[in-house]
């Protein structure tokens, strides 16, 4: 069996909602300080808090750049209170999957959305519950660190 799903590498080698939006109204970037791969995600939010427009630069794995790409298409035109419940569980089952030491890679997409998200509740004066916000978790990576063995 290949180690990647087809829509793990359809993502990968044509990435959707790639570039950097020069009026964005959230940006969110995070990194993960193992392998050293950055994500930053751009979000337009319309009066109806709906997420109009988003887009993403990622420096990183391939897994990394799928996983950010499919994050975009499940996000978009979706109202922020359910943007705000996308997990890395959801992005890798849209994926078909990621190899257990790629996991990681999809926690990434997750806190760039909330990144992203938070960064337009800050600009806007806008309250939140933290708890909502939290980072993204990744069960493999708790278990061992494939952070370290597997960058
Ligand atoms: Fe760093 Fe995939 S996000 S190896």
């Amino acid at each position: 069996m290949a180690l990647y799903s087809d829509k793990v590498m359809d993502h990968f080698q044509h990435p959707r909602n790639v570039g950097k939006m020069e009026d964005a109204d959230g940006i969110g970037e995070v990194g993960n300080a193992k392998c050293g791969d950055i994500m930053r995600m751009y979000i337009k939010v319309d009066e109806e808090k709906r997420i109009s427009d988003v887009s993403f630069i990622t420096f990183g794995c391939g897994s990394a750049i799928a996983s950010s790409s499919m994050a975009t298409e499940m996000i978009k035109g979706k109202p922020i209170d359910e943007v705000l419940t996308l997990t890395n569980k959801a992005v890798t089952e849209a994926l078909d999957g990621l190899p257990a030491h790629k996991l990681h890679c999809s926690v990434l997409a997750e806190e760039a959305v909330k990144a992203a998200v938070k960064d337009y509740y800050d600009k806007n004066g806008i309250a939140y519950d933290p708890e909502t916000l939290k980072e993204g978790e990744c069960a493999a990576c708790h278990l061992n660190d494939v952070h370290a063995d597997n960058p």
